[in-house]
């Protein structure tokens, strides 16, 4: 059921989808405080692997060190170049690939080309900025501000909710990624609705649930959404093949927002991580990250099954995918050139909520940390 009976304010203006000025605020606001998402554990399983992210205007390097993760500002505390430029890869120290300087997994210097050079050595200015850094289940999260709740605070109930759910039964199946030329509100606001199913996921979907299996809560910082798959064949079939997988069945689906910018979402057969960034007032940048059922239960048919099913869930989770981002232009092109002050009805309102979210953390002037 939902929890409103009456349409509800559309809170944010047109311009506020479009402004460089909103943009830098929520960048500040709602985005420097928060814990992000970016990679699973599985993306740097040996020590030296790493990744890197260029996300909310700060490049940020992940590396597994003697399989100790650790986050850190991408740049070169000698003059300022990034460390390394490339998205992933190995290597036996963290060295910057402009004049050598290496780092050990404080941030400290390790070995300097022609130390000597640098003599008095001004060690406080020559360490990286490190980020700190968690995990929830094999999830990755990097947090930019030096200062602020932990990750399991942060997420409040949905950390136990999800932990579980990426890794054990679960297993990375893919990560992907896309650029899309709308607000980044756009995206997270079309994932917070199953008013847009019939239209946009006719094959995938089919029909909205109907209000009577479509369950809401409304929370400042988190939504969820909650319904029960039909007891149609295909769900039937998954039925029986996450029983043999040593799981039980449970045949819901939930689909959780934390504000401003993550969603979980999953079947019994699956998990979806989805995160979306700014990349400027008008620009976003979605990842995805999904897992699986490889279930408890070990042995040919369950393997068999957890293989059988993986294309699968990741044909149709991309599909959805598609079928959203065609959508988006769309929307921001209308957003452009919008007179109207827009309408959130019940079925939405966990929109209200997430721009209740947005509207406060903008309002007025307030001490956040900020990126050190
Ligand atoms: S800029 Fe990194 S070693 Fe010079
Ligand atoms: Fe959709």
């Amino acid at each position: 059921m939902f929890v409103n009976q009456h349409h509800l304010a559309h809170l944010l203006r047109p311009d506020q989808y479009t402004s460089e000025e909103q943009y830098r605020a929520e960048l500040r606001h709602l985005f420097a405080p928060a814990w992000h998402p970016l990679c699973t554990v599985t993306d740097l399983p040996r020590p030296g692997d790493f990744v890197s992210f260029d996300l909310l205007e700060t490049p940020i390097l992940i590396r597994n060190f003697d399989g100790e993760l650790r986050a850190f500002l991408n740049v070169c505390p000698h003059r300022h170049a990034r460390i390394t430029g490339k998205a992933k890869g190995s290597s036996e120290k963290l060295r910057c690939q402009y004049h050598g300087w290496e780092f050990n997994k404080e941030g400290g210097t390790g070995k300097i080309p022609e130390a000597k050079a640098f003599r008095p050595w001004d060690r406080e200015n020559s360490c990286l900025t490190a980020f700190r850094l968690e995990t929830c289940g094999e999830l990755v999260f990097v947090n930019i501000a030096a200062t602020g709740p932990n990750l399991r605070e942060w997420l409040g109930p949905l950390f136990e909710r999800w932990a579980p759910a990426f890794g054990g039964a679960y297993r990375h199946a893919l990560t992907w990624e896309a650029d899309f030329p709308c607000n980044w509100k756009v995206v997270l606001e079309n994932s917070l609705e199953s008013y847009h199913i019939p239209l946009v996921h006719p094959k995938t979907f089919g029909d909205m649930p109907p209000e009577e299996n479509s369950w809401h809560e409304l929370e400042p910082t988190y939504s969820t959404y909650k319904t029960m798959v039909p007891n149609d064949f295909p769900n039937r079939s998954s039925a029986w093949m996450v029983r043999r997988m040593g799981e039980t069945f449970t045949g819901e689906y939930w689909h959780h927002v934390r504000h401003p910018h993550i969603t979980f979402s999953g079947l019994d057969v699956h998990k979806l991580m989805m995160c979306v960034f700014p990349t400027g007032p008008r620009t976003c940048r979605y990842r995805s990250i999904l897992y699986t059922v490889r279930g408890t239960r070990r042995g040919p048919l369950a393997r068999a099954l957890g293989r059988f099913l993986r294309p699968i869930v990741v044909t149709v989770a991309k599909k959805v995918f598609n079928e959203d981002g065609a959508l988006f232009p769309e929307i921001q092109r209308g957003l452009e050139a919008s007179p109207h002050r827009g309408v959130i009805g019940t079925r939405e309102e966990r929109i209200f909520t997430f721009q209740q979210f947005v509207a406060d953390a903008l309002r007025g002037p307030r001490e956040l940390p900020l990126v050190s």
